[in-house]
């Protein structure tokens, strides 16, 4: 198999080499991130492999499809990047469900506490041999609420590290399940939390859910991080929120206009997003270039996951991580006859 690798970082490379050399699976590493005008570099390929800001719209599918490319291998579990209802059909799209729920979690908890005791700045302070303490006040986190938006697996896992700081722990989820952890709706989440971290997919329903009507109906001080992704909060309507003091600090993995910033080094280059730099400014908000997932044990799991993904596929013509725009809604997926979606 042939599988061309867009979005290639040097971190993604020896997991998916080695996986590759076991599997008998030949990966083409490409820089660039999959697009309209970067597509014909997967001519000849079977598959190819996409990270999240790789753009899966209908003319990268169609392209695809017209040069006999029959997968796309998300090395993620988001999908927000995939018109998946457009690639029903023409292309099979799998993803990587599960990677490491711990790596997301502890990366939202490590920037919870960076913020709220100074970390990031009294690391520079005493690089600098300023030894003052001034202003870098935080609070305790024990006895504190945090609401956590979408009680799924990271945000179950982000529940428990908080329970383990004698935090109140509420949730609040489309579809609530199970019993342990307090569901409440949004409104009650957004009056009583003092932090809010948010952990539900990116959707229709789930866009700029995090606006100024909400910002205003939270604790004014409340603590937001996001390890999700960035359209979950309207980033102007946040800006102005910090700006009224109604927010007292916010951590961001993720930021709407991420996919033309985000995993580069654009050091020495003027930042165009005006945005994005204001919030960067801000003493109270730390921004990290969606690096939640960034662990070894993540890395590894990803590289795996998405070989045995190629190699399933190319056994049966299926796969138990296939994201199908039709499966289980209606009669087009015939998954249920015919082992595959399509
Ligand atoms: P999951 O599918 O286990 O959990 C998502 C939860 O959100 C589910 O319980 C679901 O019912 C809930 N949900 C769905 N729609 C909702 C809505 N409208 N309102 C409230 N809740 C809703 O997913 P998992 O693995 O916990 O991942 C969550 C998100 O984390 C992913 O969608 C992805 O965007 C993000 N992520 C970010 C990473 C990073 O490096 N920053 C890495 C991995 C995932």
């Amino acid at each position: 198999m042939k599988i061309a690798f867009f979005d290639t970082k040097p971190y993604d490379k020896p997991g998916f080499e080695k996986y590759g050399a076991v599997y008998g699976i030949k990966f083409k590493f490409f820089e660039s991130m999959l697009n309209e005008d970067t597509v014909e570099l997967a001519k000849g390929a079977d598959a190819v492999c996409v990270f999240v800001n790789d753009s899966v719209n209908a003319a990268v599918i169609d392209k695809l499809h017209e040069m006999g490319v029959g997968i796309v291998a998300l090395r993620c579990a988001g999908y927000n990047n995939v018109d998946l209802k457009h690639a029903f059909g023409k292309v099979h799209v799998v993803h990587v469900p599960v990677y490491s729920a711990y790596a997301v979690a502890e990366h939202a908890m490590a920037l919870l506490l960076t913020s709220i005791r100074r970390i990031h700045k009294a690391y520079i302070r005493t690089r600098d041999f300023n030894f003052s303490l001034n202003g870098l006040t935080g609070f305790d986190l024990h006895g504190k609420t945090i609401g956590i938006i979408g009680a799924g697996k990271i945000g179950r896992v982000m529940a428990n590290i908080c329970r383990g700081f004698g935090m109140h722990v509420i949730a609040y989820d489309k579809y609530p399940s199970g019993e342990d952890i307090e569901f409440v709706e949004l409104d009650q989440l957004l009056k009583n939390s003092d932090i809010i971290s948010l952990h539900c997919p990116l959707t229709k329903d789930t866009y700029h859910l995090i606006d100024e009507k909400r910002i205003n109906k939270m604790k004014k001080g409340v603590v937001i991080l996001n390890t999700s992704r960035g359209a979950l909060i309207d980033a102007e309507a946040l800006l102005a929120g910090i700006k009224a003091r109604q927010v007292g600090a916010a951590c961001l993995d993720v930021y709407e206009e991420e996919s033309d910033v985000f995993f580069n080094d654009n050091s020495g280059h003027i930042l165009d997003d005006d945005t994005l730099a204001r919030l960067i400014s801000m003493p109270n908000v730390i921004v990290t270039s969606h690096q939640a997932f960034l662990t070894n044990e993540a890395l590894e799991n990803i590289a795996e996951i998405t070989t045995e993904n190629l190699l399933e596929f190319q056994k049966s013509g299926m796969c138990k991580n296939e994201l199908c725009y039709h499966c289980g809604k209606d009669e087009k997926c015939k998954a249920e006859r015919m082992k595959k979606c399509f």
